[in-house]
C-alpha cells in the first residue's frame, strides 16, 4: 500500500515550472528538464531566458565531452523545456521559485500563480533564508508551500534543505523529496529557523573573512589560500562571488534581523559597498575578483 501511494505520488508530478533564470533557476531547470520533467522555465526578464538557455546547452555539452552522457540525452533535456516569459503559461505540478531574495516579491509571484494554477500544484521555494512560515503566511494555499533550498551551483551540489512551514502537509514534503531523489539529489528536511541550517552555520564563513579584511589583517586573496589550504573547496570571498553580491548581503540582513539583529550576525560594511557599486560577483564580471563575462 505504501509502495502503491509512493507510486501514485511520483505519477502525479509530470511538470514542473522554475520561476526566474538566474544563477539558480537556469541550473534547476536543467536539473528538472534531465530528470525528465517537462520544465517550464519563466523569467520576466527575456535577455535572462536568452543566457539561461544558453547556459544550460553549455553545460549539457561539457557533460557529452566528459562522457556523463549522450548526445540523445541532451537532445531529450533540451525537447523537456520551454522558455516561457507570460505567467499565465507558468502551469505545472510544481513550482519551483528562484527570483530575488525578497519576501514581497515571492508572496505577489505565489499569489499570481494560485490563481492560474490548481489545489494540488505545490509551490516550492528556493530562498536561502527567508521563513517559510511568513511567506506561506501571504499566500491562499498554505498548506501547498515548502522551502527546496538548492545549492550552487545547482546541477553539482547533491543537498537540497527541504524546509516544512507549520501548514505544509506531510504528503507535500513526502513529493518533494521524490522530485529530489528524481533529480539525484539528497533531501534533508529542515525547520523553519532563520538561514536554515546551512546558512546559518555559514554565515560566520563570510563575515569573519570580511572583518579580517576590514581590519587590514589580511588581504581577501590570503582569506582565500589560508581557507582553500586548509581544507575548504572555496575561500569565502570567491564563494560569495559565486553566490552573488546582492543574495549573500540579503541572506545576512534577513538571518540577522529575524534573530534581533546579534552583533555576532551584523552584516558587513565592505559587502554592502560591493551591492551599492553593482559589483555583484561572477554574474556582473566583478566583484571581489575580476571576470571575463
Ligand atoms: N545564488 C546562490 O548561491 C543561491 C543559492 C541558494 C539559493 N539562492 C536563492 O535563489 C533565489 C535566486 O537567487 P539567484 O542567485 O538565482 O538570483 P539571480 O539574481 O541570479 O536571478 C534572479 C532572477 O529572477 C528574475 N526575477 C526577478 N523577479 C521575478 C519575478 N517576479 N518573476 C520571475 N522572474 C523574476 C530576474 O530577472 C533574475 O533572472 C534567491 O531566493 C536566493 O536566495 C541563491
Amino acid at each position: 500500500m505504501k509502495f502503491m501511494n509512493y507510486i501514485a505520488r511520483m505519477n502525479n508530478i509530470k511538470t514542473i515550472a522554475v520561476c526566474g533564470a538566474g544563477t539558480m533557476g537556469s541550473g534547476i531547470a536543467q536539473l528538472a528538464a534531465q530528470a525528465g520533467f517537462t520544465t517550464l522555465q519563466f523569467d520576466v526578464n527575456k535577455e535572462m531566458l536568452e543566457k539561461s538557455k544558453a547556459s544550460i546547452e553549455k553545460s549539457l555539452q561539457y557533460l557529452i565531452e566528459k562522457n556523463k552522457i549522450t548526445q540523445k540525452q541532451k537532445t531529450a533535456t533540451l525537447n523537456n523545456l520551454v522558455f516561457i516569459n507570460n505567467i499565465n503559461e507558468c502551469k505545472a505540478d510544481v513550482i519551483i521559485e528562484a527570483i530575488i531574495e525578497k519576501k514581497d516579491a515571492k508572496i505577489n509571484l505565489f499569489n499570481e500563480l494560485e490563481k492560474i494554477n490548481n489545489n494540488h500544484t505545490i509551490f516550492a521555494t528556493n530562498t536561502s533564508s527567508i521563513s517559510i512560515n511568513e511567506i506561506a503566511e501571504g499566500c491562499n494555499q498554505s498548506s501547498q508551500i515548502v522551502g527546496m533550498h538548492f545549492f550552487n551551483p545547482a546541477t553539482i551540489m547533491k543537498l537540497v534543505e527541504v524546509v516544512k512551514s507549520k501548514f505544509t502537509t506531510d504528503a507535500v514534503v513526502e513529493s518533494i523529496i521524490d522530485v529530489c531523489k528524481q533529480m539525484n539529489k539528497v533531501a534533508v528536511v529542515c525547520k523553519d529557523a532563520p538561514g536554515f541550517i546551512v546558512n546559518r552555520v555559514a554565515r560566520h564563513y563570510y563575515l569573519e573573512a570580511m572583518k579580517l579584511v576590514e581590519l587590514n589583517l589580511a588581504t581577501i586573496e590570503n582569506v582565500d589560500a589560508i581557507m582553500e589550504a586548509s581544507g575548504f573547496k572555496m575561500g569565502p570571498f570567491k564563494l560569495m562571488d559565486l553566490i552573488g553580491m546582492d543574495i549573500n548581503y540579503s541572506v545576512s540582513n534577513i538571518v540577522w534581523e529575524a534573530l534581533q539583529k546579534p552583533e555576532r550576525l551584523k552584516p558587513s560594511a565592505l559587502q554592502q559597498q560591493k551591492v551599492n557599486a553593482g559589483e555583484l560577483g561572477r554574474k556582473t564580471g566583478k566583484g571581489f575578483y575580476a571576470y571575463n563575462k
